[in-house]
């Protein structure tokens, strides 16, 4: 069995039919829950102007060079993530490689229970949970007497996420490929109506000035920067190896360059649209977000829909079915990051490559959608599975991404040589990367990460009131807020350690065909 798989393997690693293809699984990766919820209230949370000044000097300081070097480890090794820092900088660079997906496995099980939420609500807003004063879509399990059906049906909502990621990863780049070509397409679609709409209401532009409107209090705040860094990596996808498993399917002369431009734009040309189209609708309603980002999306946004008159309420349908294509292209490319290492290093079947992530993904993801109440006065976030994902999100969002570019950097920028990459890059690409672009991987880069993660941690650990979470009032769980931390990074380094330390199956020859 294990033979003929690895036969097979050696003849069909996978390899992108066309360019375009390419560049809608990469983008499709790059737009989703990020760009549409998290982009808007981190901005709200931040003060809309002040957030965006900096989140600009991320783009084309931290986000293209970080997703060229991305892209080139995957066209130079043709490797995934762990493999191709393993060949271009040694054992350390597998490692970070492994903790890289680790965190990626972490991240993955509580995005599809958002999108299990977000799918919810899509069949909700067919019905009456969104009826103007209904209550918060998931009160429901904030009352155990009614929490059996809801749990149920939030359960169900989360396994059809993860079956309908599976069969788009069942066969590797030719299905994603044939998802993409309707997702992608469909959710641009969706957005202009949904920005049409929002500008169209009467307030809608007052949103928009609101976003748009610079704003340089809270500039000096190491927060603001770090808080634009983190949603720099996290939109546009970088940090936890997706875009090198992406990358390791193009042809070795494919332009990295003009690619990591391709995508970074329509990225953040998307999460422009999609910030104005939300802040156009929080205006209008004149809604409030509260503290956190979940609940902008998922109780201030549901209830401004629900205060929309009848003949609006297709846009409910609208803005769901948007959250779930675009989550479920990127829930795609991120277990696509973890399953394909895995097939690269263990030489094992897709089919099991696959099976690996899905019992621990599925598993984590249930865990985030437990309904039991641990905090019946909400100071924080209600349920244990919430308060879960909030915790997990605050430490491996905030922290795992931008450690990984930082040792990224400092591997392909020491131990490689960043003018290495350079040379092999200008070798395929019409716009030639200057010697500058070396220091910008070797020092620039590295000294702004280190300085907003140490800046953050510092914060962190003096933090009145203890670490985070530590405010919420939750009898009997007043222990997780510095259990969770320790917990995940055990988990991730454990897990790191082993899958480093197995020998690598080498089987699958650079077999990309198309250009
Ligand atoms: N970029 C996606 C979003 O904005 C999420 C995502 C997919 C991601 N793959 C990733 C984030 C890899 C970080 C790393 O929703």
């Amino acid at each position: 069995m294990a033979d003929t798989d690895t036969q097979n393997l050696a003849v069909e690693r996978g390899a992108w039919k066309s360019k375009l293809g390419f560049i809608l699984a990469a983008s499709g990766s790059a737009i989703g829950l990020g760009n549409i919820v998290f982009f808007a209230s981190n901005a709200y949370q931040y003060g809309g102007g002040a957030f965006y000044l900096p989140y600009f000097i991320a783009l084309f300081v931290l986000g293209i060079p970080v997703m060229i070097v991305e892209f080139s480890l995957g066209t130079m090794t043709g490797r995934s993530f762990p493999l191709a820092l393993q060949k271009l900088a040694g054992k350390k660079g597998e490692f970070v490689g492994w903790w890289s997906l680790a965190s990626a496995l972490t991240i993955t099980m509580y995005y599809i229970t958002i999108l299990g939420w977000a799918l919810s609500m899509l069949v909700g807003a067919f019905g009456s949970l969104l009826e103007p004063g209904a209550s918060a879509p998931f009160a429901p399990f904030a009352e155990p007497s009614e929490g059996v059906s809801a749990i149920a049906w939030f359960f169900g909502a989360v396994g059809t996420i993860w079956t309908l990621t599976i069969l788009l990863l069942w066969r590797g780049t030719e299905t994603i490929e044939k998802g993409v070509r309707v997702f992608v397409p469909l959710m641009w679609l969706f957005m202009i109506a949904l920005i049409v709409r929002g500008l169209t209401l009467p307030g809608g532009v007052d949103g928009v000035l609101y976003l748009f409107t610079p704003n340089m209090d809270g500039i000096a705040d190491v927060r603001i920067w770090q808080g634009a860094f983190a949603q720099m990596f996290f939109s546009l996808s970088l940090g936890l190896g997706t875009m090198t498993a992406y990358a390791s399917y193009l042809p070795k002369t494919a332009d990295n360059v003009n690619n990591s431009l391709l995508v970074s734009f329509l990225n953040c040309g998307f999460e422009y649209i999609a910030g104005v189209a939300i802040f156009a609708m929080l205006f209008v309603y004149a809604l409030n977000p509260a503290g956190s980002t979940l609940s902008l999306s998922f109780f201030v946004i549901p209830q401004g829909i629900a205060s929309f008159p009848i003949w609006v309420k297709g846009f409910g349908v609208f803005f769901f079915f948007l959250l779930v294509i675009a989550g479920l292209t990127s829930a795609v490319s991120l277990v696509e990051g973890m399953a394909s290492a895995l097939i690269d290093k263990l030489g094992i079947s897709r089919t099991r490559a696959l099976a690996f992530v899905l019992v621990p993904g599925i598993a984590g993801s249930l865990m985030f959608a437990l309904p039991t109440v641990i905090d019946p006065n909400l100071s924080g976030n209600g349920v244990l599975g919430l308060t879960l994902l909030d915790l997990v999100d605050n430490w491996a969002f905030r922290y795992s991404l931008l450690t990984v570019g930082l040792l990224e950097c400092l591997l392909i920028g020491w131990v490689l040589g960043a003018d290495k990459l350079r040379y092999a890059v200008n070798q395929h690409t019409k716009f030639k990367l200057p010697a500058f672009f070396d220091w910008m991987i070797k020092v620039i880069i590295p000294v702004i990460l280190s300085a907003v993660l140490f800046g953050t941690l510092w914060q962190d650990l003096t933090r009145e009131g203890g670490i985070y979470g530590s405010t919420y009032d939750m009898p009997g769980y007043g222990w997780l807020p510095a259990f969770i931390p320790a917990a995940w990074l055990v988990f991730t380094l454990v897990l790191a350690a082993v899958l480093a330390s197995r020998p690598t199956v080498e089987s699958a020859p650079h077999t990309p065909v198309a250009e």
